[in-house]
């Protein structure tokens, strides 16, 4: 695992685009494993100016998200399908067919969760999967629970987790109880895994997560037994890390 300290949230988004982008200019056809939240916003835009420069072509590139809200069509403006149109897709020219996330609205959950699988599985597998993380360690909506959950499946948000995505929903009621997310399974099976964290609301989540023991109630802390992951990390959310380990 390599920890790298941001100055500030711009200078890690710059950093966590020139390894997307490098990964994409070393494999053309990667496949991307993408996050959304709050955190990877200015990564994306980075990669929007890369690609705007002409330093950066996503024409054979697939991409497979981490996990959608159940519930919410792909034009609900909170939906991870619109945040990713949003914000890289309708700016980039990774093709439309090869841009996957789960369905929102599959009437048929479990179903969903086999077609998801296997259109990861189709894919060959993700080369760089780019993670957030939760207040409480959770990776993707992956929430801490007695066991890893292996491939894709539909989870019962926390309620910590609702409170915390309340902000971008005009009521607390209004923020889904359900979501589809892939498992820890096909996470672990990425081939590289870029963490990114900031703010002191991630500096617990980031210590327990790959330093603390590993356990579902940590999520993300079987990244510890992952053989290539890079956190991007700024100043307030090492600061545990920090206090424990001394200076990096
Ligand atoms: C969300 C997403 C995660 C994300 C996390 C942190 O609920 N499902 O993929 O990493 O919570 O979000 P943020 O980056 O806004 O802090």
């Amino acid at each position: 695992m390599k920890i790298y300290e941001a100055k500030d949230y711009q200078d890690l988004s710059r950093k966590a685009a020139n390894i997307i982008s490098a990964q994409v200019i070393l494999k053309p056809n990667a496949v991307l494993g993408l996050a959304t939240g709050s955190t990877p916003i200015g990564t994306y835009k980075q990669l929007v100016e890369l690609y705007e420069k002409g330093d950066l072509d996503f024409s054979s590139v697939t991409t497979v998200n981490l996990d959608e809200y159940q519930g919410l069509s792909s034009g609900h403006d909170q939906s991870y399908r619109y945040f990713m149109e949003d914000n890289l897709f309708k700016h980039v020219n990774i093709p439309g067919e090869r841009s996957f996330l789960p369905d929102g609205l599959a009437a048929d959950g479990a179903a969903e969760c086999r077609r998801y699988n296997t259109v990861i599985e189709t894919t060959g597998g993700v080369d760089l999967q780019l993670l957030g993380i939760g207040g409480n360690g959770h990776i993707g909506f992956n929430e801490p629970d007695e066991d890893f959950k292996k491939e894709t499946h539909l989870v019962t948000l926390t309620k910590e987790t609702r409170l915390a995505n309340a902000r971008f929903f005009s009521s607390l009621e209004e923020v889904p109880t359900h979501a589809f997310t892939m498992g820890i399974g096909t996470i672990m099976a990425a081939r590289k895994i870029l963490l990114l964290a900031n703010g002191e609301g991630k500096a617990q989540a980031l210590y327990d997560s790959f330093f603390g023991p590993i356990t579902p109630r940590v999520p993300a802390s079987i990244l510890q037994l992952h053989s290539d992951v890079i956190i991007i990390a700024d100043k307030p959310a090492l600061q545990l890390i920090h206090q424990h380990k001394g200076a990096l």
